[in-house]
């Protein structure tokens, strides 16, 4: 068992003794002494290093570790050492003093934080590269000023620090937090700063809270329920530095001579007033760079030196103020003030894309006569499939992937109208526009839809618009002369549609409409004999469309051998697409809220 001097004596730098074991490892050597003064690593603290020297041999200590009761100190040896030898050990004391100091740091911003915040719970310190307390609870942000200011009033007090070997016994009756773990190959301590109440601490110490110097803290860090206050203390070059005092009167003295180099500065500048309060008054500043040596001030003239940045700093401000003042009503100055200026067109926004389109496509149809109406956007299966002659087992349903809406089915609503679902497509208002029992009927319904379809081509909302005609002798020629109009209206001149066979229950015939394509209008193929981009074959598929089927015409309370229509159902995103010749990508960016994208319509 190592017996372990710096429990007792911190300051204790160097002992003879004799070594009880000299182990190789690898390179290394690792040796163990009858008594030591080197600190093994724990409790927050690096272990020392230093030279342990015998007659035969040099060891130089890299590292220092406890093993059970053992002290282990890894070394590289120059010559031999070997068990028996008697060596001299001899710490390297300015590394070890700066430890102490930290460690000390700790406990004294320990006891700071504590008397502020005195629910905190202690939970590790860490006194070595990144010195930091971790606590469990938190402090408020904005507390770091109160905390060094408590921390640097016990600095200042120089408070004895003094340790004491107890029994854990008396360890428990004495401190108020035990620690999680107490170690249980070292005799225990406890320290006590000044007359606050004492501590658990196995590691070295300063004598008095002084030699810490000077604490800074760097951070307070709150995480989910701990928080961390890091700190730092002044090397060794600098508390040397501090030490050197400038008398107070100097200082003014210097002060009041910056004062009057700033004001010339000011006086002769036609810089923007911000530019000329970082050159005056910024941190690199002869005045910001004074003001930061007011920690040469002894402590006690530190006050009266203080008054007197202060009151020179709020008369540079005055002066900046004055002086952009004073330049401003120049009106030679770019600075200055033009009342005629137009004031400055906050962002405007504009409609969605979608939004514009529909109120286009609107009155494109307004002006041949089509109404736009609304009807419901959930709706019973009876308009949304069953009277557009879509049974319910029919296949041809799978195509509309619907949403359905679950509800309590009614007894009393006629059994016909069936589940309620979020409609699927635009034709639900054909059977709800013709049971207003009006004719003719001219309407352009537009409106949001729902499938259970998520690609880069479908989007689980989107919206169609939906045209029907009926009247007396309504034929294909009406129907494809109102696609060609809408077309030419809305894309341009130079372009055209055709009718391509298809099958929709509430249609006969049906047919799909093409468009011809807007960059090779038609053709599939580019000037230069490429085959076009957007289309391939000249052709892009817009819409489905057909003459209305005897059966809807009947279940809208229509006579079929006295009147015919058309109707037509076109997606409103895939148009405006086509519109700009853009290919989206993704047509689910439209919905994605990306404002770049949006912005660009
Ligand atoms: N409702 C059909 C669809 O969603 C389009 C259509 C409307 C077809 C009207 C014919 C008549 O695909």
């Amino acid at each position: 068992m190592t017996e372990l001097l710096f429990l007792t004596d911190s300051y204790k730098k160097e002992i003879s003794t004799r070594v009880t074991n000299a182990e190789q490892k690898g390179s290394a050597w690792e040796l163990t002494l009858a008594e030591t003064v080197f600190y093994p690593q724990g409790g927050g603290q690096p272990s020392d290093r230093g030279t342990i020297k015998g007659a035969k041999g040099t060891a130089s200590v890299k590292h220092v570790r406890m093993d059970g009761a053992e002290v282990v100190h890894e070394c590289t040896v120059e010559g031999t050492l070997v068990p028996g030898d008697r060596v001299t050990c001899s710490l390297d004391w300015p590394l070890r003093y700066r430890h102490m100091r930290l460690h000390s740091a700790g406990h004294v911003l320990h006891e700071a934080v504590i008397s502020l915040y005195p629910d905190l719970v202690p939970l590790k310190g860490e006194h070595g590269d990144k010195p930091a307390i971790t606590y469990r609870g938190s402090i408020p942000i904005g507390s770091i000023h109160d905390i060094m200011m408590k921390a640097n009033a016990l600095v200042a007090a120089d408070l004895p620090i003094t340790s004491e070997l107890v029994s854990l016994d008396e360890l428990q009756k004495r401190v108020a937090v035990l620690p999680p773990r107490l170690p249980k190959n070292k005799p225990l301590r406890i320290i006590t700063i000044g007359d606050r109440p004492p501590t658990p601490d196995g590691g070295t110490q300063v004598a008095k809270t002084g030699e810490v110097g000077e604490i800074t803290v760097s951070g307070i860090t709150n995480t989910g329920d701990t928080v961390t206050v890091a700190y730092t203390i002044n090397t060794r070059e600098e508390t040397e530095a501090a030490e050197e005092f400038i008398p107070v009167s100097q200082y003014i003295g210097m002060l009041l001579e910056a004062q009057a180099n700033a004001k010339r500065v000011i006086e002769e500048s036609t810089d923007p007033r911000e530019i000329l309060r970082i050159a005056v008054l910024g941190p690199k500043s002869e005045l910001g760079k004074l003001t930061k040596r007011i920690r040469s001030i002894k402590p006690a003239d530190r006050q009266q030196a203080g008054t007197v940045v202060n009151d020179v700093k709020a008369s540079v401000e005055r002066a900046i103020e004055e002086r952009s003042l004073s330049v401003a009503s120049r009106p030679e100055h770019p600075e200055a003030f033009d009342p005629t200026v137009p004031g400055l067109r906050p962002p405007e926004g504009h409609l969605h894309i979608v939004t514009q389109a529909i109120a286009e496509i609107t009155e494109i149809f307004a002006r041949i006569g089509f109404t736009r109406v609304r009807h419901p956007e959930v709706d019973w299966d009876w308009y949304a499939f069953e009277s557009l002659n879509m049974p319910k087992n029919h296949p041809a349903r799978d195509e509309w992937e619907t949403f359905f809406v679950e509800h309590q089915k009614s007894k009393s609503k006629n059994q016909k109208f069936g589940q309620i679902v979020l409609t699927p497509h635009t034709s639900n208002g054909q059977v709800r526009e013709m049971e207003k029992g009006k004719l003719p009927i001219r309407m352009i319904n537009i409106a949001t839809c729902y499938r259970r379809q998520s690609d880069i081509s479908h989007t689980p909302m989107f919206h169609q618009f939906e045209g029907m005609y009926i009247d007396t002798n309504v034929s294909i020629g009406h129907l494809k002369g109102v696609f060609d109009y809408f077309v030419k209206q809305f894309f341009g001149p130079d372009r055209t549609i055709r009718l391509r066979p298809f099958h929709f229950q509430f249609t006969e015939p049906s047919f799909e409409v093409d468009i011809n394509c807007g960059i090779c209008l038609g053709s599939g193929k580019l000037a230069d004999g490429a085959p076009c981009r957007l289309c391939k074959s000249g052709w892009l598929e817009m819409a489905g469309g057909g003459m209305i089927h005897p059966t809807v015409l009947k279940n809208g309370g229509i006579d079929p051998s006295r009147y015919s229509g058309f109707a037509f159902g076109w997606g409103v995103e895939r148009a405006y697409m086509m519109k700009g010749g853009t290919k989206l990508d993704d047509i689910r960016l439209i919905y994605s809220n990306d404002i770049r994208f949006l912005e660009q319509f």
